[in-house]
C-alpha cells in the first residue's frame, strides 16, 4: 500500500519519516520541485530503516507523478510556510497555484487517493483542492484540528503537571486566530478539566492555542513541522488502517452546524472511506457565535480565491 507526501520540506519529510518508521505504509514516495531533494531525504529515511528497525519503502521524485501512481492517500504539504510578521491569509496567492498544479498531477496518476491538505492557508487550500479535484468531501480534508488540540494538550499538560497522554479534547473553526478550544469539552482522564484548573489560567491557555503556530514562527523564523508532519501522518494512519478515530479535521461542511460550503475544522470519523461521518456537538451560544466568526473569516479567504480563479 502506497502514500505520498508532496512537499519534502521540513513538514513533508517529517511526515514521511513517521509513516515510515510507524511502518504505516508500504510504500512512501516523497515528492518535490527541487531537484534531487525528495530523492536526498527518502534515500535519508530508507538509511534509518536498519537503526530504527522499519521496511517500509521510501522513494524520492523531482517532480515526477509517475512514481505515485496508484496512492491510497496523498499527503499535500508543497508551498511557503510562514515567516514572521507574516499571517497564514498572506501566503494564498502563491500556495494556491502550487496546490492546484500538484492535486491535477495527484489525481491524474491516483484518482481513488483520499487527498490531506497540509498547505496554508489550511482551510482555502483544502477548498483548492476540493475545487481541483473534483472529488467528494469525504475524500478532500485538511489537517490543522489534531495539531491545534495537540498544542492546547501540551501546554494543559505542563500546567497541570499529567501525562499529555490523559488530556482529550476537541477543537473547531478555521486553522488561524480564530480557532475555537473548547474547554466544555476537555478532560483529564476523564475529568472534566474545569475541575482541575481555574478559569484564569485556562483562559490564557486557549489564548496561547490561538497563537501557537506563531509562536513557533517567531522562535524559529519559519513554521513548525515536528508536530504538523506527525499530525498529518495520524491522519493517514486513521485511513489507510480504518480505525475510524474522532479528530477534528477541516471538511467542507453541508448544513452542519447550520454552515454550507464552508470549510471549516470539526469533529469527524476517520477511516477508510476518509470522512465517514461528520460529528455535530451540541454547541452552547457562546460557542456557537465562536464558530460564526470562525466561519466568517475563513469565507473571506474563500473569497480570495474565487475572485483569482
Ligand atoms: N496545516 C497546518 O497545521 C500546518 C502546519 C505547519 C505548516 N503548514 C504549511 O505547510 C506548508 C509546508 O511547510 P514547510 O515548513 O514544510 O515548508 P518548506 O519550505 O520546508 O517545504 C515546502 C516544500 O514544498 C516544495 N514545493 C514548492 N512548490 C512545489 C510544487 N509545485 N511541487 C512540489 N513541491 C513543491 C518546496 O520545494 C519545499 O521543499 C506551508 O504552506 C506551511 O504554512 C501547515
Amino acid at each position: 500500500m502506497k502514500v505520498t507526501v508532496v512537499g519534502a520540506g521540513n513538514v513533508g519529510a517529517t511526515c514521511a519519516d513517521v509513516l515510515a518508521y510507524r511502518e504505516i505504509a508500504n510504500e512512501v514516495v516523497l515528492v518535490d520541485i527541487k531537484e534531487g531533494l525528495s530523492e536526498g531525504k527518502a534515500l535519508d529515511i530508507w538509511q534509518k530503516s536498519p537503526i530504527n528497525l522499519y521496511d517500509t519503502r521510501t522513494i524520492g521524485s523531482t517532480n515526477d507523478y509517475s512514481k505515485t501512481a496508484g496512492s491510497e492517500v496523498v499527503v499535500i504539504t508543497s508551498g511557503l510556510p510562514r515567516k514572521p510578521g507574516m499571517s497564514r491569509d498572506d501566503l494564498i496567492e502563491t500556495n494556491a497555484g502550487i496546490v492546484k498544479s500538484v492535486t491535477e498531477n495527484v489525481v491524474k496518476h491516483s484518482p481513488e487517493a483520499i487527498i490531506v491538505v497540509v498547505s496554508n492557508p489550511l482551510d482555502v487550500m483544502t477548498y483548492q483542492a476540493h475545487l481541483t479535484s473534483k472529488l467528494p468531501r469525504t475524500k478532500v480534508m485538511g489537517m490543522a484540528g489534531i495539531l491545534d488540540t495537540a498544542r492546547y494538550r501540551a501546554f494543559l499538560a505542563e500546567a497541570l503537571d499529567v501525562s499529555p497522554k490523559d488530556i482529550q479534547a476537541v477543537l473547531m473553526g478555521g486553522h488561524g486566530d480564530t480557532m475555537v478550544p473548547l474547554p466544555r469539552y476537555t478532560t483529564v482522564g476523564g475529568i472534566p478539566v474545569t475541575e482541575l484548573i481555574d478559569e484564569e489560567p485556562l483562559n490564557k491557555i486557549v489564548e496561547r492555542t490561538k497563537s501557537g503556530g506563531g509562536e513557533l514562527v517567531k522562535l524559529m523564523g519559519t513554521s513548525a513541522w515536528y508536530a504538523p508532519g506527525s499530525a498529518a501522518a495520524q491522519m493517514v494512519e486513521a485511513i489507510v488502517r480504518d480505525q475510524r478515530r474522532v479528530f477534528p479535521v477541516c471538511v467542507k461542511l453541508e448544513g452542519e452546524y447550520g454552515i454550507n460550503n464552508c470549510y471549516l475544522g470539526v469533529p469527524v470519523i476517520l477511516g477508510k472511506n476518509g470522512i465517514e461521518k461528520v460529528i455535530e456537538l451540541q454547541l452552547d451560544e457562546k460557542e456557537m457565535q465562536l464558530l460564526k466568526t470562525s466561519e466568517g473569516h475563513v469565507r473571506e479567504v474563500m473569497e480570495v480565491l474565487d475572485k483569482m480563479s
